[in-house]
């Protein structure tokens, strides 16, 4: 969507993969989606080094609101839960240099049968703009296929018409694929939309996330050309903070969304990242990577067991040719030997490249687009370069 939003892709927290509902305050303190939980992330953000990271849009998903509108109409947070109510909340984000989201579904009820804005749309989006939103992501259950494709333009147009920039996040695509089983139109989802969701809700587990990087991998060739400045493909939230994943897998999860300009959006309890997560989220280089201004979807080949993914960037200034980002991965248990040559993907930079391992840190040697690169990739991980010409 050319809204002027979104040029690279947004990078922040949303509730939902971690706190989920997150209604049962008096039984689960700790998975309580209420007013206390968002302004810790704010104060997070603020604090701790993710807003100089690039994290910036804070998004409060499904189960936010009353179950009944108001008098006029209108949708209410919930009175427990968010006492002094959504603007407050979007005020205090804002006051922090930072972007509040919130969520919504094109059906009369929202995917856990809270009030949706099918109905509303006109309202909720006045509403939307009123409170301060910035981004909203808008949901697709419960609706027929004709009513879906309607409903997105439809409430995109009143999102417009508030005057106010919001980040216009649908689920579109994945559900004309995954539950009315047609083939989404990617070209009219992109004119809409500023990023769309096309493959099932992460699970904090690995195997989660292994289905993740292969749906994308396999499916480069159909997703890639829809994918830049205004228009992402959404793989769904980071599991970081979650006690599941080894530095390894987590290395694996990161590399794959930063190479694909995915966004990056967190869902934990922002005390609970461990250090070694916060270093991955916070290491510029791979951030810089992530926020390429071309926004090009890494393409992914087979090599030997791995797969090697190939990014291109903007070539640095007064550079003549355009830097690479290479990632080789493995998602097998075994560790995988792999050699190539850069000239068979068309790195052919005239003298050469220097490569940064962007996890150390450390520019590790000059290479030639002839020589070979002979590299062992662990099980469950990454080997992680970029790449600029001599
Ligand atoms: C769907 C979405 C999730 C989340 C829930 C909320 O499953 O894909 O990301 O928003 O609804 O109910």
């Amino acid at each position: 969507l050319e809204n002027g939003l979104a040029r690279t892709p947004p990078m922040g927290w949303m509730s939902w993969g971690y706190y989920m509902c997150g209604v049962k305050c008096e039984d689960a303190e700790d998975k309580c989606l209420n007013e206390q939980l968002i302004l810790s992330v704010a104060d997070s953000f603020y604090k701790d080094g993710y807003q100089e990271a690039g994290f910036e849009y804070i998004i409060i998903d499904d189960c936010w609101s009353e179950k009944q509108r108001d008098k006029n109409g209108r949708l209410v947070a919930d009175r427990k839960r968010f006492p002094r109510g959504m603007k407050y909340i979007a005020d205090y984000i804002h006051a922090r240099g930072l972007k509040f989201g919130m969520y919504t579904n094109v059906a009369n009820i929202t995917c856990m049968r809270y009030p949706g804005s099918l109905s509303h749309m006109e309202l909720d989006a006045k509403t939307f703009a009123e409170w301060g939103v910035d981004y909203l992501k808008v949901d697709g259950c419960f609706v027929s296929e004709a009513i879906l494709n309607g409903a997105y333009i439809e409430l995109g147009k009143y999102l417009k018409q508030t005057g106010r920039p919001m980040v216009y996040s649908c689920s579109w695509p994945y559900y004309i694929e995954f539950i009315h089983q047609k083939n989404p139109d990617y070209e009219e989802v992109a004119r809409y939309c500023n990023m769309w969701r096309n493959y099932h809700d992460v699970q904090t587990s690995w195997d989660a996330i292994a289905n993740i990087v292969r749906h994308y991998r396999n499916h480069y060739h159909e997703l890639a050309p829809f994918h830049g400045p205004g228009h992402w493909n959404d793989p769904d939230m980071l599991i970081f903070g979650t006690g599941v994943l080894t530095h390894s897998q987590s290395r694996v999860q990161l590399a794959v969304f930063v190479m694909m300009s995915a966004p990056l959006l967190l869902s934990c309890d922002m005390n609970k990242i461990t250090p070694y997560e916060k270093s991955l989220l916070q290491n510029l280089d791979l951030m810089a990577i992530a926020q390429d201004p071309l926004g090009i979807m890494a393409q992914p080949y087979h090599v030997t067991d791995c797969t090697l993914w190939i990014k291109p960037h903007l070539p640095r200034k007064g550079d003549q040719f355009p830097s690479y980002s290479l990632a080789l991965m493995n998602l097998d248990s075994d560790a995988s030997y792999v050699s190539f040559r850069l000239s068979t993907y068309n790195l052919n930079a005239t003298d050469g490249y220097t490569i940064l391992d962007v996890f150390s840190g450390k520019y590790t040697r000059n290479v030639t687009y002839d020589d070979k690169i002979e590299v062992t990739v662990p099980g469950f991980d990454v080997i992680l370069y970029t790449l600029y010409p001599l």
